[in-house]
């Protein structure tokens, strides 16, 4: 399973990108918003940092104006995904960007039928939003497993990248379910990572190796 981050701080970007497990980075105009900075700029230096799929979002309503940002934003950087809302015009710019080899990222899934659209115009990933449908009382993880369902039963090779992620559960269900990805708060990381019974067992480790160096030979 791959994991991306789903920030545009470049301090976070470098700390978790230090571990060696960050292979992508998705954005969108919330976080852009957040980090108070150009998008362009942001994006490319995010992909001095990350080596895999960059997420930027288009913010126009219409395919014609999608297409033609889109097209500008996919020279920023090979790795660039050009990022599309899930509506009939983006559908349009969807297929457009397939034809013409600009990867994509359909945002704002809710459902299977709207998944399946996106793949059928050819979408290189979907994002459906699991924490804001869990927000609403409805269920997100199962959304996610319908599309896998979904895919492999037509064998579509758009890849699900499990979105809005609240905490490590949904992260740990997506790897069960078989989300391709998961793109996750920095924070998020933190938590895959540690477990309490690890730190209590290293100390006690560390604890009895003062006592074992006693014995060991000089070396
Ligand atoms: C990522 O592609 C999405 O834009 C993001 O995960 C949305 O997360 P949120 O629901 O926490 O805003």
């Amino acid at each position: 399973m791959q994991f991306f981050l789903d920030t545009a701080d470049l301090e976070q970007i470098k700390k978790y990108a230090s571990w060696g497990i960050v292979d992508g980075v998705t954005t969108n105009p919330s976080i852009i918003m957040k980090e108070g900075v150009d998008l362009e700029t942001r994006i490319k230096e995010i992909a001095e940092i990350v080596d895999g799929p960059i997420s930027a979002e288009v913010v126009s309503e219409d395919a014609a104006g999608m297409i033609k940002e889109g097209e500008a934003i996919a020279k920023w950087h090979p790795n660039v995904y050009v990022k599309v809302p899930m509506t009939s015009e983006g559908l349009k710019a969807v297929k457009y960007f397939s034809d013409n080899g600009i990867h994509t990222n359909v945002t704002l899934i809710f459902s299977v039928s709207q998944a399946v659209m996106a793949a059928k115009a050819g979408a290189t990933l979907v994002s459906p939003f699991v924490g804001r449908l869990d927000d609403v009382s409805q269920d997100g993880m199962q959304l996610i497993s319908e599309i896998r369902q979904a895919y492999d039963n037509y064998g579509y090779d758009t890849k699900i990248l499990a979105a809005s992620i609240r905490h490590a559960k949904h992260v740990v269900d997506s790897m069960m379910i078989g989300a391709d990805i998961a793109t996750m708060p920095p924070k998020i990381f933190d938590k895959l990572v540690a477990h309490p019974l690890t730190d209590k067992g290293l100390a006690a480790f560390l604890k009895d190796w003062e006592k074992a160096k006693a014995f060991q030979k000089a070396s």
